[in-house]
Formats: C-alpha cells, sequence, structure tokens
C-alpha cells in the first residue's frame, strides 16, 4: 500500500497528535519524519490527556507500531521521562517503538549551546524551545553527530567525550556559566534505556513494509511556517516539516506518498518570536488564547494568537501538495459574534495574494469578516448539525484553498471529531 503523511500547515501546535491518534486505527504503522522533543503533542480520551515529544502519536493503539525515523533528533532524557511515563500507565512501548539507527542523539552539550546561542542573539533571539534542536541538526550538517546507532558499538564514550571536547570549546566563546555533571549522569541513564529499545534500520523496515501492502501515517511535527528552507527564517525550526521531509526523513521515495493531509486552527497561533500578520496582541488575542487554552505543551509559553491567514494557508498546501485538510478548534470561534479571515497583505503599499520573502512590518493583512455561529459545537457528532454560518465559514475556506476539509474536529477529545468526503462538493 502507501504512506500517507499528517503534517502542519501554519507554526505548530495545530493539533496533530489528536488526529493521528484518531487516523491511527487506518494503519499499521505510525512514523515520526523529523524534529525532536521541541514538538509537544497532544492526545485526550478517557478524560486523559497525554502530551508526546518523541514518541508518535499512535502509540496508544495496541498492535500498530510507531517509528522514529532518521529525521528524528533524540534527548535520551526526555525520551526516558516519556517511555517511564507509558509503560506506568501499562502502555507496551518496548514492544510497540522501533527507533532509526540514523536518527541523531541531543547531548546535554546541544542544550547549553541552544541557550548560549540564544542568550547572545539577545532581543533577536528566536525563542527557541531550548531543547538543543538547531545544535544537533548543525552538528548532523556539519558531520560531527552522534546517532542512535553509535550506542551500541564500542567506542561510543570516546566519541561522545570527543564532541563535548568540541562543544565546551565553542561554549568558551559565551559569557554563560554551567554544570554539566548532572545533565551528563541523565543522559547516561536515558542512553541505557534507549539500548532496551529495538534500534532498527528504519528505511528498510518501512519499504518492507509498503511491498507488504501495510498501511503508514508519517506523522509531522511543528509546522510548515516553521520549516527550515520555506518557514519565516530565521525564526524556524532546524529541520524540513514539510512533505519533503517525509522521504528524508524515513527513507521514502516520493512515489510511495499518497494522502497528504494538512491541518490547520480555525485561526492562527504562533510560539516564540517572528512575523505573524494576523497577530491580535490585544483584547482579541487574549479571549482566543484563553477560550482555545492556547499555551505551549512543550514549553508552557503563552501562544500568540490572531485570525486564520489565507495567504500563508495557500503558501503551505502548495509547498506540501495538500490533497485533503483538517480544521481543528472551530468550538473556540463559538462566542465569537463575527470572524476575520485574513485573505490578502497589503505589501511594500502593494496588495498581494502570496507569501513574501521576507515579512516584517512591511506586510499588513487584509481582512474580510464573516458572521459566527454563536452557538456550542462541542458536542455535535455530525455534520448536519453544524450551524449554517459554520457550514458557510468550511465552504468558503475550502473554496479559497481549492482543497477538502476532510477532517472538522470540535474539541480536544479523540471522540469530537467528525470525517468527511475526501472530495471537494
Ligand atoms: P500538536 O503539536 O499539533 O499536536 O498540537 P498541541 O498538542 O501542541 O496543541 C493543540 C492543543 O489543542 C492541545 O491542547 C489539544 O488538546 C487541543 N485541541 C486539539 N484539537 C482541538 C479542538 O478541536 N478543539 C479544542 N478546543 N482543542 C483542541
Ligand atoms: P509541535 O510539533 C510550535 C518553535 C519555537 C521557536 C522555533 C524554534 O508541537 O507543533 P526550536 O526549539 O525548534 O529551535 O525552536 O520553533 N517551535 C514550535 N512551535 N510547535 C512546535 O512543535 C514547535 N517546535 C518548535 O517556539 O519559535
Ligand atoms: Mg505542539
Amino acid at each position: 500500500m502507501a504512506v500517507d503523511v499528517l503534517l502542519g500547515l501554519q507554526w505548530g501546535d495545530e493539533g496533530k497528535g489528536k488526529i493521528v491518534d484518531v487516523l491511527t486505527p487506518e494503519y499499521d504503522i505510525i512514523a515520526r519524519f523529523q524534529g525532536g522533543p521541541n514538538a509537544g503533542h497532544t492526545l485526550e480520551f478517557e478524560g486523559i490527556k497525554h502530551v508526546l515529544h518523541t514518541i508518535p502519536s499512535g502509540i496508544f493503539h495496541k498492535g500498530v507500531k510507531n517509528v522514529v525515523g532518521n529525521g528524528v533528533v533524540i534527548d535520551p532524557v526526555i525520551l526516558k521521562i516519556e517511555i517511564d511515563k507509558l509503560l506506568k500507565m501499562g502502555v507496551d512501548v518496548k514492544e510497540q517503538m522501533l527507533i532509526s539507527k540514523k536518527a541523531h542523539l541531543i547531548l546535554p552539550s546541544h542544550k547549553l549551546l541552544d541557550k548560549a546561542s540564544e542568550m547572545a542573539k539577545g532581543k533577536a533571539k528566536i525563542g527557541s524551545t531550548l531543547k538543543g534542536i538547531g545544535p544537533t541538526y548543525m552538528d548532523k550538517t556539519g558531520r560531527n553527530g552522534l546517532r542512535i546507532g553509535d550506542i551500541f558499538e564500542a567506542g561510543f564514550q570516546e566519541k561522545y567525550l570527543s564532541l563535548v571536547k568540541k562543544h565546551k570549546n565553542m561554549l568558551n566563546f559565551y559569557d554563560m556559566d554551567y554544570n554539566l555533571d548532572d545533565m551528563e549522569v541523565e543522559f547516561h541513564q536515558g542512553i541505557e534505556t534507549i539500548k532496551e529499545l529495538t534500534a532498527i534500520d528504519s528505511e528498510h523496515y518501512l519499504n518492507k513494509a509498503i511491498k507488504a501492502g501495510k498501511n503508514i501515517l508519517a506523522e509531522g511535527a511543528q509546522g510548515t511556517l516553521l520549516d527550515i528552507d520555506f518557514g519565516t527564517y530565521p525564526f524556524v525550526t532546524s529541520s524540513n516539516t514539510i512533505t519533503a521531509g517525509t522521504c528524508t526523513g524515513l527513507g521514502i521515495a516520493p512515489n510511495k506518498i499518497d494522502r497528504i493531509v494538512g491541518i490547520f486552527k480555525a485561526y492562527c497561533t504562533r510560539v516564540g518570536s517572528g512575523p505573524f500578520p494576523s497577530e491580535e496582541d490585544n483584547e482579541t488575542g487574549e479571549r482566543i488564547r484563553k477560550l482555545g487554552f492556547e499555551f505551549g505543551a512543550t514549553t508552557g509559553r503563552e501562544r500568540r494568537c490572531g485570525w486564520i491567514d489565507l495567504p500563508a494557508l495557500k503558501y503551505a498546501i502548495m509547498i506540501n501538495g495538500v490533497t485533503e485538510l483538517s480544521m481543528m478548534k472551530g468550538d473556540v470561534l463559538d462566542s465569537f459574534e463575527s470572524i476575520k479571515v485574513c485573505t490578502h497583505y497589503i505589501h511594500n503599499g502593494e496588495k498581494i495574494d502570496y507569501f513574501p520573502y521576507n515579512i516584517n512590518n512591511n506586510v499588513e493583512p487584509v481582512y474580510i469578516e464573516k458572521k459566527g455561529w454563536n452557538i456550542d459545537t462541542t458536542k455535535i457528532t455530525s455534520e448536519s448539525e453544524f450551524p449554517k454560518e459554520l457550514v458557510d465559514y468550511i465552504a468558503y475556506l475550502e473554496a479559497e484553498l481549492e482543497t477538502p476539509i476532510s477532517i472538522i474536529s470540535v474539541g480536544p477529545d479523540r471522540s469530537q471529531t467528525i470525517q468527511r468526503d475526501r472530495v471537494l462538493a
């Protein structure tokens, strides 16, 4: 069979974890292809809320394999915490999860370098999650990194010490106090936990599975506007968060990819620094934040909130080849009399409908207003119960984005999900 992809179209936190969990029964394997513990993927069912950082969001379904692909960067400390938590809940993580030998390791010193780099940037800081993501990918592309497979080989400790030595030299350039000792104890405990997992050549495993007719869902982390190439550079993460990242992050060829589900919120959020043309840095944004509980799942930081941005979404749909959409958190807008939609930008005095090279204060959003639906949608279980204004909002977005919305989420719980046809009406 084929590989389907689910990924974020905005600045992350669109609700990927929830929808991967909802879709998992249709798949044999769920595979994360990039990012690391900067991700926080939330799922809710049976009154319990779970946040996953490294482990794919299919882990709560027995019999489904969860692969952490080569494109992911792994912090053994965080992974150990995640594993221990799941084991306590009775999830057989060691049976259900497989980890690529080619995935890179986040060292304690990568986290220190992340912090030092952000401190040195001052006001221009990225707003990194400080999980060591940037420095780890830098070592990967700089051909200095350590990989999961190295843990199992003689000489790992020497390789580790040699890389840490390099990092210490780099840290000398920064005026930052640090103490690596405690961090290293935890790191080595995490390494021991990873040794108990099954490390595989995930590209072979996945391609064999494709040949054997298995269904695979690739789970993205972050969002398209945080992509290292196509996001709002330099305020981005350090990996390819887009469909192409599935190929490099899992070793799957482009012609094996079938459905590409792009996920977006009915409004828009961003955490960390960087441009956000439709941001409402005011009472409206505050209202969305409160109603949507918009606080980072990884860092607890307040998420910046604003209106849906069509030029940005069209750009993301184009870059990813999105075949269908999943609209999240429409319920957060339930009490709004009217809802704004950014349709264009005024860019250097000109009205444009595309995402320009550089967005700073040279971009002004142009809005249209849609009438709100003003009813509680969180208990709706069928599309036929949607209020007229919500039906209009969905139809308007589908027409503008030229892509069907096949999933509508009306609350954080697994059950608050409505699936529709995968073609435009
Ligand atoms: P991810 O990183 O894309 O997996 O998203 P996060 O988990 O960081 O953030 C999404 C947040 O919205 C989580 O707290 C979810 O529980 C919550 N959520 C997901 N879908 C919905 C929805 O349709 N309505 C509401 N109100 N909350 C949702
Ligand atoms: P999920 O998978 C939202 C943001 C950070 C920062 C920038 C760079 O949960 O959607 P990094 O730690 O990667 O160096 O940070 O990217 N960021 C996210 N924002 N959701 C995420 O993941 C994010 N992962 C990173 O806030 O602005
Ligand atoms: Mg998140």
